[in-house]
């Protein structure tokens, strides 16, 4: 065997293995289920600040914004059947999560996101070679926010069509991005690890010669067998990540995501376009409010891509979350001046809500770049074969729980808490900043199956690994303890 993997000054190991294009393309084409999960969370805003769509399902809500002047902005959109529409999605997607991983193939919508959210980032990360696994697994992240800018588009086109039909069209054309990742998913290989665990060795091995673009991947090869037998072993992921030996995974799957909705990103995906009507911008401009603001989220995305693997996850996480966090301040501050706690604001002005929308994009930029991509890259590359799945599947399942509650009580709690909800959503991303300084290890460059190291050499998350783990150096030592040992 020639080369075999290096060990690195960390303890970490390196296998060869380069950039290929088939890795590229796959993943590329793996990515785009990120596609229809943006296009849901963009389209629903705009369709529900659409007059028309209003008037056919919520006419309620219409009227008390069309005929009461006075009211209060805080409250104008406050009905607990609107903010269902946007927020059943989440739901129809928390439930279909659950199944993801023994399913595949369905296309409806909220449905679709179930699934796509489970399988998508796991299979990046184990195609991706360590060293690129942060810059491919953000590929979804990227085709997420493209999916949320072309619904902002298009509901901004659709919202001018005569006859007020517009809505129909936005929501229809969801079935886009729903065929791509439905012919993706035909066309897309397995990767090596799920060959080996359903017993095609062979084809496992020619496999990772073709991502790794090289003969020398027995080393890798050896090691993803290990982890599979080992997985085998477990009879129950569902009871076994429990374990006292996964709490340090376990609770990175179920706070990241936790946290990544708490930060707030979602009032401002979902009701930018009302939030902006609210403030002082017309029709028009609150929905080109919104194709800004997905403009800004796409773009900060790639500064993500381009420094994962070098900078790594924490300070990524720790440079958006202060940049969010001040933000956040600012926006609450200009809002509280202006609308004060009545909601009536005396002049609202188009200068004001201009500030607003510079904030704003400040805000999401900071999140694009850190809590947005990493809210699915970091979990989706923390747990062993043995739990990796029911791991992503709570993940998943905890961010659309989280995104269901939001969705469903923002409008409601924009009514009863106004401009202190910016400091509330404030606090959170200082609570979840905090998280990452003293809990989080960095996992770049760090092969998944080696991923036990970061938590052995971790201050805090040391003591739940079992001392078999021996930090003399070899991973290999790390795995064969590890693997009789029965805690
Ligand atoms: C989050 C979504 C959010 C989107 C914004 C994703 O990572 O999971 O809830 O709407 O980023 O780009």
């Amino acid at each position: 065997m020639a080369g075999g993997a290096m060990m690195k000054a960390d303890g970490g190991k390196e296998y060869p293995g380069k950039m290929t294009l088939f890795v590229f393309i796959t993943c590329l084409v793996a990515a785009t289920g990120g596609l229809i999960f943006g296009y849901d969370i963009g389209i629903s805003g705009g369709v529900t600040s659409m007059d028309s769509f209003l008037q056919k399902f919520f006419p309620s809500v219409y009227h008390k914004e069309k005929q009461d002047k006075s009211t209060n902005q805080y409250c104008k959109f406050d009905s607990q059947l609107l903010t269902t529409f946007t927020s059943s999605l989440y739901l129809a997607a928390l439930i279909s999560s659950f199944f993801a991983s023994k399913i595949t193939k369905r296309i409806l919508l909220g449905v679709g996101v179930g699934f796509a959210n489970q399988s998508v980032p796991l299979y990046l990360s184990e195609m991706a070679p360590a060293r690129l696994r942060g810059m491919l697994n953000i590929c979804f992240q990227l085709m997420t926010t493209i999916g949320i800018l072309v619904a902002n588009l298009i509901n901004y086109g659709t919202t001018r069509i005569e006859g007020g039909w517009g809505w129909r069209l936005s929501l229809a054309l969801a079935a886009v991005p729903a065929s791509i990742i439905t012919v993706g998913a035909l066309i897309l290989p397995d990767t090596p690890n799920s060959l080996i665990d359903r017993g095609h060795q062979e084809k496992a091995r020619d496999m990772l010669k073709k991502i790794r673009g090289t003969n020398d991947i027995e080393e890798e090869y050896k090691d993803l067998v290990v982890a599979s037998e080992e997985a085998k072993t477990v009879e129950s992921p569902w009871r076994n990540i429990l374990d006292r030996k996964y709490r340090p995974q376990l609770t990175v799957a179920i706070l990241v995501p936790f946290f990544q909705q708490v930060s707030g990103i979602n009032i401002i995906m979902f009701y930018a376009p009302v939030l902006f009507k609210s403030i002082g911008f017309g029709d028009d401009a609150s929905l080109v409010s919104a194709v800004v603001i997905g403009f800004v989220n796409l773009l900060a995305t790639l500064v993500s891509i381009a420094t994962v693997d070098r900078l790594g996850r924490r300070k990524l996480f720790l440079q958006g979350g202060v940049q969010m966090f001040i933000s956040q301040i600012i926006v609450g501050t200009l809002i509280a001046v202006m609308f004060g706690t009545s909601g009536n604001a005396t002049k609202p002005s188009k200068v004001f809500a201009v500030f607003v929308l510079v904030f704003v994009c400040t805000y999401v930029a900071g999140f694009a770049w850190s809590w947005g991509p990493l809210g699915w890259l970091v979990p989706s590359e923390i747990f062993p074969l043995e739990i990796r799945s029911a791991g992503q599947s709570i993940t998943v399942s905890v961010n659309m729980l989280i995104t269901f509650i939001i969705a469903q009580t923002f409008l409601t709690m924009l009514c009863k808490m106004k401009f202190g909800l910016f400091f509330f959503f404030g606090a959170w991303v200082f609570i979840m900043t905090a998280f990452v300084a003293f809990f989080l290890p960095e996992t770049k460059n760090v092969p998944i199956e080696e991923m036990v190291s970061v938590w052995k050499r971790h201050w805090f998350w040391r003591k739940f690994i079992p001392d078999a783990v021996d930090n003399k150096g070899s991973i290999e030592i790390v795995h064969g303890r590890l693997r009789n040992n029965k805690v």
